[in-house]
């Protein structure tokens, strides 16, 4: 397996700073987005006693590990990243949630100290499959510890958006491999793979999983230059989200999104 230190070194000086560029319009609109289309997949919340668990993994300074515990998830919170786990673990106390997120340290690509169909919903948010590099390992990994009949919930950067990106900067000679091999060295600091939705889809469906949906997010927004993206969100927040959710899932919009977000179902 490949070395991640390179990503790892960004995450551990990221950690401070991750939390605050969220709070822009842009990022808000992502979240609202990946949440949006991870709801439909959560599992139903029967009682409080044996709440269903939850496996988020790459689940860094705990956005979605402590939202899912105020919902009433229990939570399993891995990283790579002892700073981000350390945010997430500040989060957790704040909110009085110590008691139903547990905080590991875990790498995605292989994850030996948990059981097999153990959980009842497996997160890898926030592009850590297209990080982890070895996906064909990473989504395995996914399913082994989702319990049958249960989803798992990924997203990934997008393929579309970084050629585009490459013929801007006019780095024409990455064309090519970047189209064959999916990675990019587009981002300084560490190497990214990044897939087309039938590339995302077929990863999914070779590990055993059945694919449910692929949304693009956002798909609109992406396309416009950074100046006009954010003039429009400050003025039309709701009426671009609301736009954003009713195209991402459609087959003729969802290549455009500058990350892809799958929900596939363990049989
Ligand atoms: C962009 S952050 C996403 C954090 C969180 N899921 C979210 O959506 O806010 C990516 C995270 O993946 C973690 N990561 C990268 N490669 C990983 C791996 N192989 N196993 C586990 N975590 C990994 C990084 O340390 C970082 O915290």
């Amino acid at each position: 397996m490949r070395k991640l230190d390179a990503v790892k070194a960004y995450y551990e000086k990221y950690a401070e700073q991750y939390d605050k560029d969220y709070e822009s319009l842009e990022w808000k609109l992502y979240d609202d987005l990946t949440f949006s289309y991870l709801e439909p997949f959560l599992p139903p919340l029967i009682d409080g006693k044996n709440p269903p668990c939850v496996l988020d993994v790459g689940g860094g300074t705990g956005k979605w590990a402590v939202k899912l515990a105020k919902i009433g998830y229990k939570v399993v919170c891995g990283d790579i990243s002892d700073q981000m786990l350390e945010k997430a673990k500040e989060k957790a106390h704040k909110e009085r949630l110590e008691d139903v997120i547990e905080f590991r340290y875990m790498d995605l690509r292989s994850m030996p100290e948990i059981k097999d169909n153990s959980f009842d919903l497996v997160l890898a948010l926030g592009d850590v499959i297209s990080y982890a590099l070895d996906d064909v390992e990473s989504v395995k990994e996914l399913y082994r510890v989702c319990k049958s009949g249960s989803h798992c919930v990924a997203s990934v950067d997008n393929k579309f958006v970084f050629l585009i990106n490459e013929i801007k900067g006019e780095r024409w000679d990455t064309i090519e491999p970047l189209i064959k091999t999916g990675i990019s060295d587009y981002f300084p600091a560490h190497p990214t793979k990044v897939y087309l939705p039938d590339e995302l889809r077929t990863l999914f469906i070779y590990a055993g999983f059945s694919v449910e949906q692929i949304a693009g997010k956002p798909i609109l927004l992406t396309m416009m230059p950074k100046k006009i993206r954010r003039r429009k969100l400050e003025n039309q927040y709701n009426l671009l989200l609301e736009l954003e959710k009713q195209l991402g899932k459609d087959q003729n919009f969802l290549g455009t999104g500058g990350h892809l977000q799958i929900a596939a179902k363990k049989k």
